[in-house]
């Protein structure tokens, strides 16, 4: 498969971020989410096999990384926000597989926070979005693509993304779903372009990485 790969997408740019963010509590504690990076890992390297120059801006995770891309490796949701946007001009196609966090704590404190007999609540503020920004400040012709997971009304929240981020594409699977969503192999995902939603059956995460970069070559091709 390797040395058989069809180099369509030679001399295109590829940026794939995968993986999940950190957000610090103190220099012990953080805030994290299950993601693993394999989509987004699988992406990556299905895109330089068929000669992509990749980009991969992952976080943390033990997902053995794949060969023949340019990696930056990053922590935090705004460690990524500064790796992307920085890298985001000369890309034909940004792929954004990473589960980044939503929220942050307000404050990180510079010690360790120690306990007290009552309850405690961290206070949490808005990340940036990334995707949104990269909506924002897309040049004519650059492919954007992004992931969604729900638990319910998976279609219709989606594709309200596509809009409201002005982005090309959803890869959106419903977590509720056997054989979705993280640490499996396997994906159960609809992609989602303004022309259409295409449904794929359950497969390995290398399959849906490659039916989504054929997707997005159709869906370019026709505009
Ligand atoms: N994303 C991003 N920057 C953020 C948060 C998310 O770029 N700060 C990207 C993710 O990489 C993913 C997509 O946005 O491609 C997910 O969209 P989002 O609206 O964040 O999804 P949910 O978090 O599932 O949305 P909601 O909380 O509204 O259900």
């Amino acid at each position: 498969q390797e040395i058989g790969a069809q180099k369509d997408l030679e001399g295109k740019k590829i940026l794939v971020t995968a993986g999940p963010t950190r957000e610090a509590i103190d220099p012990v504690r953080y805030i994290t989410n299950h993601s693993t990076g394999k989509m987004g890992y699988a992406v990556a390297k299905a895109a330089a096999l068929r000669g992509a120059d990749v980009t991969l801006v992952t976080g943390k995770t033990d997902t053995p990384k794949p060969r023949f891309v340019k990696l930056i490796e990053i922590q935090s949701a705004a460690d990524m926000f500064e790796a992307v946007t920085a890298a985001a001009a000369e890309q034909d196609i940004i792929i954004k597989a990473a589960a980044v966090a939503d929220y942050r704590p307000k404050s990180v404190g510079t010690e360790k926070t120690k306990k007290t007999e009552g309850d405690m609540a961290i206070e949490l503020e808005r990340t940036d979005d990334i995707l949104k920004w990269l909506g924002a400040h897309r040049r004519e012709g650059q492919f954007l693509c992004g992931f969604s997971m729900e638990t319910q009304n998976m279609l219709e929240n989606s594709r309200v993304k596509l809009d409201k981020k002005n982005i090309d594409m959803i890869v959106a699977n419903n977590l509720k779903v056997e054989g979705a969503g993280f640490g499996t192999d396997t994906n159960v995902v609809t992609i989602i372009t303004r022309e259409r939603n295409l449904e794929l059956e359950k497969m390995t995460k290398e399959e849906v990485a490659d039916r989504l970069l054929d997707e997005i070559l159709a869906v370019s091709a026709d505009k």
